[in-house]
């Protein structure tokens, strides 16, 4: 069943609402390109799409402040861990605006907004019936003389066999662990294995008394979840739901308002799912208690490869089990790994660039379509920096710049030849086939596709370019002809303009001055034919790339 229930598609300007969220980065590094195409950007890329469409929606996004990595980093760095996470927080923030990411709010799940729906939510499962008391075995390090939480244990996943298991998960196979699960654990914090499992008394939701109504939920989405993460959801679900702790013997996080626990805190993912309406509480109150709770929002939820489970159980839980009424997630998008050499981009690892370094090598707007024309929707992406040179050098700079620069200089040039605005049938034909489909493919949340008929266009413009070669007919005079091939053309480039808004708003806004728009776009605003505004500084949108940055990207490829 699709859950976009008579509400009319994408373009249609029949009231719509939609919450649309990136997974929350963890700040205890920079995030790294794997992050960003795994989440921020998709999720940017849709959002601005929306925008164009006259969608009503909002975006967030914010930093995960919690988690025992920010405290130790903190404490190694001997700062107060709030004002740690804060200033973490300041420079994510500002890293991912330069990458051009357009939210409506970026905030962070350390704030008094987040801990009230936190209190609120686990009051609310408490009185339902659905938390329980747990006497279980945490690490404890008898060096450290601390519990260890489960995510600073390594060691063998006891599934896949890999040597980097976290003892809350492992990234390679995505499998949810117990810390006791895992072989040969050691302590993070101090490198060694004098670990013991010490009892302790923690809270934990009951997943098996939600599970039919998990089964429900994933039924209900099952057409608007990604391949990858229903086959993983379906497989967990099928096993056997086990309840989940969602208390910790930690100090960083919010306190548990409960007789008993006041010493503990939340689990990290607890308050960082629940951080999605914190935020937005943090944006605006009474909006934000608006979109979450009025039962036609869709909600459109980004993230990586290793986030799913959360997304597809742990949250539709705790949203079902309180039953305060606000909105389950309407479609899950989820992306796999970028890899770099076979290594898997990882922030607790070190490895990947990472944002702040990848802006030095080159700007935003080549990362951003870089990494959407190879968006990693069905398999990991193999990151090579031939790859990144192919891409900027062969179809950003070749197929789509000089297309754009060629007509505009021509045009410019020539502007007395020029007269008329009208498309050849052909052309105007072929152009509508592939705005369709650009169309198509956002509404099904497809971006990388929808970029692959951009390029496909650009083709096009630059076919009619070198079959028809307009700067004869300009030699010529013949300004009928003149002005009936740069039409084509010039259409073919302002509808590369508003297409291109979603994916490289700095050259789309370029292209489109040239048109007479200013600002963002609208989609109508592509079945319209405009007047090129000849100008004499015309200059090229993209440029190649060469040994500067071969030099830079050496050791990512
Ligand atoms: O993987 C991560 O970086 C997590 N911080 C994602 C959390 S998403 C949501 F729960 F907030
Ligand atoms: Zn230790």
């Amino acid at each position: 069943m699709s859950l976009s229930r008579n509400r009319g598609t994408l373009g249609d300007r029949i009231k719509r609402r939609v919450i649309v969220t990136s997974a929350l980065p963890y700040i205890n590094g920079m995030p790294h390109l794997g992050n960003l195409v795994g989440s921020m950007l998709p999720a940017d890329i849709y959002s601005r799409y929306l925008q164009m469409a006259g969608v009503e929606h909002i975006f967030i996004c914010g930093s995960d402040q919690h988690g025992t990595p920010i405290e130790l980093s903190a404490i190694r760095n001997g700062i107060d861990t709030e004002k740690f996470a804060d200033s973490m927080h300041e420079r994510t923030k500002n890293a991912l605006l330069n990458m051009e990411c357009d939210f409506t709010y970026y905030g962070k799940t350390h704030t008094e907004q987040n801990k009230r729906v936190v209190y609120r939510i686990f009051e609310a499962l408490d009185r339902n019936g659905y938390i329980s008391e747990e006497e279980v075995m945490q690490a404890y390090c008898l060096l450290d003389m601390r519990f260890i939480p489960d995510r600073m244990i390594e060691g063998i996943c006891p599934y896949c066999g890999s040597a980097h298991a976290r003892g809350d998960q492992c990234d390679d196979c995505g499998r949810l662990l117990d810390p006791q699960e895992i072989v040969g654990p050691k302590c993070s914090i101090c490198g060694k294995s004098e670990i013991e499992f010490r009892k302790t008394k923690n809270l934990a939701i009951e997943l098996p008394m939600l599970s039919e109504n998990i089964k429900d939920f994933i039924r209900s989405i099952e057409q608007n979840v990604s391949k990858n993460a229903l086959n993983k959801t379906t497989s967990y679900v099928d096993a056997g739901l086990k309840s989940r702790q969602i208390t910790r013997d930690l100090k960083w996080g919010f306190k548990v308002p409960k007789k008993g626990f006041e010493d503990k805190v939340f689990y990290v993912w607890f308050d960082a799912v629940i951080g999605y309406i914190g935020i937005t509480m943090e944006w605006n109150e009474a909006l934000g208690e608006e979109y979450w709770t009025d039962t036609n929002t869709e909600l459109v939820q980004f993230m990586g490869k290793d986030n799913i489970e959360f997304h597809t159980v742990i949250w539709p839980a705790i949203l079902e089990g309180s039953s305060i009424g606000y909105i389950k997630p309407t479609r899950i998008m989820v992306y796999e790994y970028l890899i770099s050499g076979k290594i898997k981009f990882s922030k607790s690892r070190g490895v990947g660039l990472n944002i702040e370094n990848a802006l030095d090598v080159m700007g935003a707007e080549y990362w951003r379509f870089v990494l959407s024309y190879l968006l990693p929707e069905t398999s990991d992406m193999d990151f090579s920096v031939e790859l990144i040179f192919e891409v900027v050098n062969k179809i950003m700079n070749d197929k789509i710049g000089n297309l754009v620069n060629r007509a505009f200089t021509i045009s410019s040039k020539n502007r007395a030849l020029l007269s008329g605005n009208s498309l050849r049938e052909i052309t105007g034909r072929k152009i509508r086939e592939k705005l369709g489909i650009y169309r198509n493919d956002f509404e099904n949340v497809r971006m990388r596709e929808a970029l692959k008929q951009i390029v496909e266009l650009a083709d096009l413009g630059n076919e009619i370019m070198s079959v028809e070669k307009p700067w004869e007919l300009a030699k010529a005079e013949d300004a009928e002809g003149f002005s009936k091939v740069m039409n084509d053309v010039l259409h073919i480039c302002r509808c590369i303009g508003i297409m291109l808004w979603p994916y490289t708003p700095n050259a789309s806004t370029y292209i489109l001055r040239h048109f007479g728009i200013d600002g963002k776009p609208q989609i109508d605003e592509l079945q319209k034919s405009m007047e090129f505004l000849p100008d004499d500084d015309i200059k090229p949108i993209f440029s190649k790339i060469g040994e500067r940055e071969k030099n830079m990207l050496s050791g990512f490829g």
